[in-house]
């Protein structure tokens, strides 16, 4: 990289966070059934449509209009826990012998986990910005707690590993917290129509209800915010799909040789602006053949910073050790691991390992 570059990239080292979006959403307006509408999906898009989280939500609800739309959920069958906020559920708690009631909520109690009655009115423990908690010393059942820390947080509290569980035992114990308190662990019997893993539920309340027990899909509606309502699938509606913004390429390939693919297949190797693009990528690495996949991070050098090679600087960094300041001797680029915290390291290029592509511009 010469000298005019680097003062380019002084000049546009700006981040754009609110163009992060993970996914593309097209509304289409032609009237399907549910299976006619994934099957329209696949063909033209990724699927029909998944919703990760709120920012997803929020993303989706700016195509609305007064149609009621297909998503992409339905009903399987089979039941599984999930954390509301979205996160992988990697990591569980259980008390010897729980769950064992059969109840479709959570609570911690002395540090561990009981499975409980969503119905009961508890105290409750939210997450809120910079990995902060918040505690409710207010009685409500499982989906108004929800409901109420995502209005005025973030979501009811995740529980992802050891340290995370101590932190909030440690948070429970220091406000002198006693009984038992809701977290945001639940179960049902949704799965997306990408498989994609996504726990994060928007459902209206008193919905799903499975009215007459045909409802087996989830449809949004304007009507009530966006907020969903399980119907029967055969009914025709409009329809949302998705594109996947960025894509593993399970390929064993050079650093040159995966930026190459990308560039003659999608758009450009992928770059990480933003928490929430972490976590996209983080989605995506999970099904990685290889202990790391590349991402489009490339080390100057001579200047001995790092860039996206989109020509952006890097803002948002995640790295596992920070050597954003140490000069390595030979080529370098990032890749992000795909075990742990997923944390991005540095390789010497040659090195193979499969990658992400992005699919926008
Ligand atoms: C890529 O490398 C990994 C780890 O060495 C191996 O398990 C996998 O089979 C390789 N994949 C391909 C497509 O060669
Ligand atoms: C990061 O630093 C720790 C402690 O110095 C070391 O054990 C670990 O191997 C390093 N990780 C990488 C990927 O270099």
């Amino acid at each position: 990289m010469d000298q005019t570059l680097y003062f380019i990239l002084i000049l546009i080292a700006l981040c754009s966070v609110s163009e992060c979006v993970q996914r593309q959403y097209y509304f289409i307006n032609v009237q399907k059934s549910w299976t006619e509408a994934q099957r329209y999906c696949r063909e033209k898009y990724t699927d029909l449509a998944t919703v990760d989280n709120m920012n997803d939500m929020n993303e989706v609800k700016k195509g609305m209009t007064y149609e009621r739309v297909w998503i992409g959920l339905q009903k399987t069958g089979v039941d599984k826990w999930h954390w509301s906020s979205g996160d992988p559920v990697l990591y569980l708690n259980w008390a010897t012998g729980q769950p064992n009631s059969g109840a479709y909520c959570a609570v911690m109690r002395n540090g561990q986990w009981y499975d409980y009655s969503c119905s009961n009115g508890l105290t409750f423990v939210c997450s809120s910005s910079n990995n902060g908690l918040v505690f409710v010393n207010q009685m409500k059942n499982w989906r108004d707690a929800q409901s109420y820390c995502r209005q005025y947080h973030i979501d009811l509290v995740s529980v992802r590993n050891q340290n995370e569980n101590q932190q909030l035992q440690k948070f429970i114990n220091d406000n002198h917290i006693s009984g038992d308190v809701w977290i945001g662990l639940f179960r049902d019997s949704w799965q997306w129509s990408d498989q994609s893993d996504s726990s994060f539920r928007y459902w209206y309340t008193g919905e799903p209800n499975n009215a007459g027990g045909i409802e087996n899909c989830a449809e949004m509606r304007p009507d009530i915010h966006g907020q969903w309502n399980d119907i029967y699938c055969n009914n025709q509606y409009s329809f949302v799909c998705h594109e996947d913004k960025l894509i593993l390429i399970k390929e064993n390939l050079t650093w040159s040789e995966a930026l190459r693919y990308c560039r003659q297949n999608h758009v450009d190797l992928a770059a990480v602006h933003s928490e929430e693009m972490q976590l996209e990528a983080m989605n995506v690495v999970q099904q990685a053949s290889t202990e790391a996949v590349w991402l489009g991070l490339r080390q100057s050098r001579i200047l001995c910073i790092w860039f996206w090679v989109r020509g952006e600087t890097v803002c948002h960094q995640n790295w596992e050790n920070d050597t954003s300041e140490v000069c390595e001797s030979a080529e370098t680029s990032g890749a992000v691991q795909c075990g742990g915290d997923q944390r991005w390291i540095s390789f010497p290029e040659t090195e193979k390992l499969n990658f992400i592509c992005s699919n926008y511009e």
